[in-house]
């Protein structure tokens, strides 16, 4: 195989059954579309070169910097696809929240803009959100950059419609899968490789996956963060269900262990998906049916997002305090407070204010006198037992008031007898016109 660009190599990845005696179904082929074979890393490959290709040249010209919101596989392929052709990258971001791709960003040589937005996804229709504003300022005629615009770029989608999807009905024969399963993140890959699927054959059926509500599967959305934004329509999935990070990472194992495949998280959280979607429909069938889902990208990027969740995975010891181990039941015990009641509390018994979110939307607007602990930190912190004392009142407040709520509940049954959480975080504070302040 001889290629005069490395570009040449993306695409025509493998598609490789999975044993039947490792899913347990009887009357149905499932195979994995290995995207993770893809040069640089991952399925984000086909997405940025397809949207990157035709303005290569114009960028080079007129000296611009490739720039994408992304934290993860895009940003990588693209900080990859720009170095080889001269040019600079940059990323911006909410939070980058996975350290080892933060590193290999940096060198790769991308520069890496965090700022403070509400969700990892850019939500294009929050028109307060940070990263909303910077990537309406991006489009602006006359900007310096070479903006992929992953999330709007109709060439995302359609390096899947033309590339992937074609690429699994030629492997299944000529025929379509019965079923295709994929997690989502901007859609561009579930969006393209249903099109071309569903053009062949009209009764497929497509499965999208997100992170459960309040969980975080890198790269994709989770369940509240799925709305009708850039290139999500709900028309394209028949069904989307949702997979926890547990979930996730329980695929993955078994992806690792049993199938030989090195696949990442939204590779175990879309063969988790797939059996559990497919086994009651299995057992009522009595003629032979395929499926097919997608490994996005390979696990070594990911060993600390286990080892955070799931130590006992890397031989350490199993973790007792997080919010990971708190059941649906205990999540909803916390106390919630609204912000005239957490105003009024503040006032009269001046609990601890412990802001969750990350320290660029801390450091953009915060309740004066509060300390800005990020959950992940808060989460290692608490690892250890209560870090402050029994008789200090603690409220708690992130973006929106799930996540506190979570860490509220938590510390209740780490015997803290008062931990509040605040209604709605910080942007029902905002929203309620109680001050703020910044650094
Ligand atoms: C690891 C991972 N898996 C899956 C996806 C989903 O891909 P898409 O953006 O095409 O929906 C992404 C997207 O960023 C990803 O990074």
């Amino acid at each position: 195989m001889r290629y005069d660009s490395i570009t040449d190599a993306i695409g025509d990845t493998p598609l490789v059954r999975i044993d039947p005696d490792v899913h347990g179904l009887r009357n149905i082929d499932l195979y994995a579309k290995l995207e993770m074979l893809n040069p640089f890393g991952s399925l984000k490959d086909r997405a940025a070169w397809n949207m990157a290709r035709e303005g290569l040249a114009a960028a080079q010209e007129r000296g611009e910097t490739v720039v994408e919101l992304s934290s993860g596989n895009t940003a990588k392929a693209l900080a990859l696809i720009a170095g080889l052709h001269g040019l600079p990258f940059k990323s911006v971001t909410n939070r980058m929240r996975i350290p080892e791709i933060k590193d290999l960003l940096l060198l790769l040589g991308a520069e890496i803009e965090e700022l403070p937005g509400r969700s990892e996804c850019l939500d294009p229709t929050d028109t307060d959100d940070p990263l909303t504003l910077f990537h309406q300022r991006l489009n602006r005629p006359g900007s310096a950059h070479f903006h992929t615009d992953q999330y709007f770029n109709a060439l995302n989608t359609e390096a899947h419609a033309s590339g992937t999807g074609p690429e699994i009905i030629a492997d299944l024969d000529g025929r379509a899968p019965d079923w295709f399963i994929a997690c989502v993140g901007t859609a561009g890959s579930s969006t393209g490789v249903a099109r071309a699927l569903r053009a062949h054959d009209p009764l497929v059926s497509v499965v999208g996956l997100v992170g459960e509500k309040t969980d975080f599967i890198p790269g994709i959305r989770n369940a509240d963060e799925v709305q009708e934004v850039g290139l999500f329509d709900p028309a394209t999935y028949d069904t989307i269900e949702s997979v926890s990070a547990d979930e996730a990472i329980d695929g993955m194992v078994t992806l690792l262990r049993r199938c030989g495949l090195l696949a990442g998280p939204t590779g175990g959280a879309a063969y988790y998906g797939a059996v559990r979607h497919l086994r009651p429909l299995d057992e009522r069938l009595t003629d032979r049916r395929s499926a097919v889902f997608i490994v996005c990208d390979r696990v070594e990027s990911y060993l600390g997002y286990v080892r955070q969740r799931r130590p006992e995975l890397l031989g350490r010891p199993p973790v007792k305090n997080s919010v990971a181990t708190l059941t649906d039941t205990e999540a909803r015990t916390a106390t919630v407070v609204d912000v005239a009641e957490a105003q009024k509390w503040i006032a009269e018994e001046r609990p601890l204010v412990i802001d969750l979110r990350g320290p660029f939307a801390y450091a953009a607007l915060h309740i004066d006198g509060s300390v800005n602990i990020v959950d992940e930190l808060f989460d290692e912190l608490l690892r250890g037992g209560l870090p402050f004392g029994k008789r200090q009142p603690v409220l708690l407040a992130c973006p929106v008031g799930e996540r506190s709520a979570r860490y509220a509940a938590l510390l209740t049954r780490m015997g803290h007898p008062d931990v509040r959480s605040l209604a709605g975080g910080i942007v029902a504070w905002r929203d309620a016109g109680a001050p703020l302040v910044r650094d």
